[in-house]
């Protein structure tokens, strides 16, 4: 398995910087194109197609080709020093295309840009526009003001701004499956993290345009939905009109029962946060998928508490257990982070056994990259050496491939249901889809005539590290 330097919260989803394709654009009703890069995490993806979506209006189509457009932009991730050190290069390579077409316009979009600010036209010379992720409404505005030789720059942080009216125009979109975003921002303080700063405080969409906007997924054939935020499990909405409120089970259950076909995913929850309300929630409906995303960040309750999670290695392996207990066939993944301020040896041990008490299905794993302005930055010194914090992900890397490993196997001979999201890459005579375990199974298209969106059961019969491999059964 992979270390991803750049987390995507779903496997086998969009890859990092990758360039959107106008799906589903006439492409004759636009007169000029933009091209957009996503970076970072699923949010940073979900705000791209709000992002087109504003552009569109504007007259932009989006091109897969940067050659043919007028407009570039990199929706940024400012997570780890590695992700911007990716983007940075990446800002080299465009300036050398300005270089040969003065006209052209380059923008930092997202959380390097809300980071860095007025840093980055002076850093980077080439770059024009720079919009945080609160401010895309006034990117039009910015265009206009960039196309006059001014730099511009909005990366004003609301506390309101949810972008809750505006339809996302869903790019490089299987047809079968799409992200909706419920929340933004986060109120925790995970003293490592630099996610409260690039995005602000922690605010609700509206449960009603959430609602209306799935709705309109389900009418178009989307299948599955995922509700997107830093933390899912807060999600609190107050209607006026009603005088009633929303917590997140509640609006589990309001995307459950708009469609039996619709299945529905979550990402990402805090295990402070994760209530016995939303487990039960998810056991009642079957469509709604048994995959949870728990990050731990560190087995050890000391590195925990300097890390501000607010729970200890006990409270998080009880969270576990009742996951198991109201959900026997819960897949859990997590993300965690070796090498934290003054972790020693015996700590890191702790992390280790607790994923061998977790089980994880899954695993994101980073070593710690001290972020400037963060709580830690400010109090802790990061002193466990480079070699020690790669080591030590190696070792957590090296447990978690047994894990996926075991788990994999142990699906060998289970049929499970399948939505078919489209062909294999590696073999086109193959489908591939997701349980409801988020487990990517491919299986031959064999003499049967399914599309992607169809449900099929596929009855495992092998497994590698990361995929299931099948044959679909009656
Ligand atoms: N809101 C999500 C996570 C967002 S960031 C949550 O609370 O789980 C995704 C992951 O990146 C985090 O879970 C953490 O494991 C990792 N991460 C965040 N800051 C990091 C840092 N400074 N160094 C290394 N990994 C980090
Ligand atoms: Fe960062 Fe913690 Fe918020 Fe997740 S919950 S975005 S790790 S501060
Ligand atoms: Fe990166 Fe910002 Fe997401 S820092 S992980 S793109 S919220």
């Amino acid at each position: 398995m992979n270390v991803f330097e750049i987390p995507t919260k779903l496997h086998d989803e969009k890859r990092q910087g990758e360039a959107y394709a106008p799906v589903g654009q006439e492409s004759a009703l636009f007169h000029k194109k933009f091209y957009i890069e996503s970076y970072g995490c699923q949010m940073n993806f979900s705000d791209s197609e709000i992002v087109a979506s504003i552009l569109h209006q504007e007259g932009f189509g989006a091109t897969r080709q940067f050659e043919e457009a007028s407009l570039i932009l990199l929706n940024t991730c400012s997570i780890r020093e590695k992700a911007e050190q990716t983007i940075r290069k990446r800002l080299t390579e465009f300036r050398k295309i300005k270089e040969q077409k003065p006209d052209l316009l380059i923008g930092v979009l997202g959380c390097m840009a809300e980071r860095l600010k007025t840093k980055l036209l002076e850093e980077e010379k080439l770059v024009d526009i720079v919009v945080g992720p609160d401010a895309y409404r006034s990117l039009p505005a910015l265009i206009t003001e960039a196309e006059t030789g001014q730099k511009a720059v909005n990366v004003l942080l609301s506390r309101e701004e949810t972008y809750a009216d505006i339809s996302p125009v869903r790019l490089d979109s299987n047809g079968v499956t799409a992200f909706v975003s419920i929340m933004r921002g986060c109120n925790n303080m995970c003293s490592f993290c630099v996610v409260p700063f690039t995005r602000g405080r922690e605010r609700s969409r509206s449960a009603n345009s959430i609602i209306e906007e799935i709705k309109d997924l389900v009418e178009k054939g989307f299948r599955e939905v995922t509700l997107l935020g830093q933390n899912v499990d807060s999600y609190y909405w107050f209607d006026e009109s009603t005088n009633t409120t929303v917590n997140f089970a509640q609006l589990l259950e309001k995307v459950a029962l708009l469609h039996p076909l619709l299945r529905v995913r979550f990402s990402t929850s805090h295990p402070k946060d994760i209530t016995d309300e939303v487990l039960y929630t998810m056991a009642k409906y079957k469509n709604i998928c048994k995959y949870i995303h728990l990050p731990i960040q560190s087995g050890n309750t000391r590195i925990l508490q300097l890390m501000n999670r607010t729970y200890s290695r006990e409270w998080y392996l009880a969270k576990v257990d009742r996951i198991k207990e109201i959900i026997p066939d819960c897949a859990i993944s997590t993300d965690i982070i070796s090498g934290f301020c003054t972790e020693t040896e015996e700590e890191h041990n702790d992390t280790l056994s607790a994923m061998e008490y977790a089980q994880y299905d899954y695993a994101y794993m980073f070593f710690y990259s001290e972020r400037p302005g963060t709580l830690a930055a400010r109090r802790f010194t990061d002193d466990v050496p480079e070699e020690v914090k790669k080591r030590r992900l190696q070792e957590i890397i090296n447990l978690q491939n047994e894990l996926s490993k075991k788990s994999n196997e142990k699906d060998i001979g289970k049929t499970f249901e399948v939505l078919i999201e489209g062909e294999s890459k590696k073999d086109a005579t193959f489908w591939k889809g997701r349980n409801s375990q988020n487990k990517m199974l491919v299986f031959p298209k064999a003499h049967y005539n399914f599309k992607p969106g169809d449900y099929v059961n596929v009855q495992v019969e092998s497994a590698t590290q990361a995929t299931l491999i099948g044959q679909i059964v009656a």
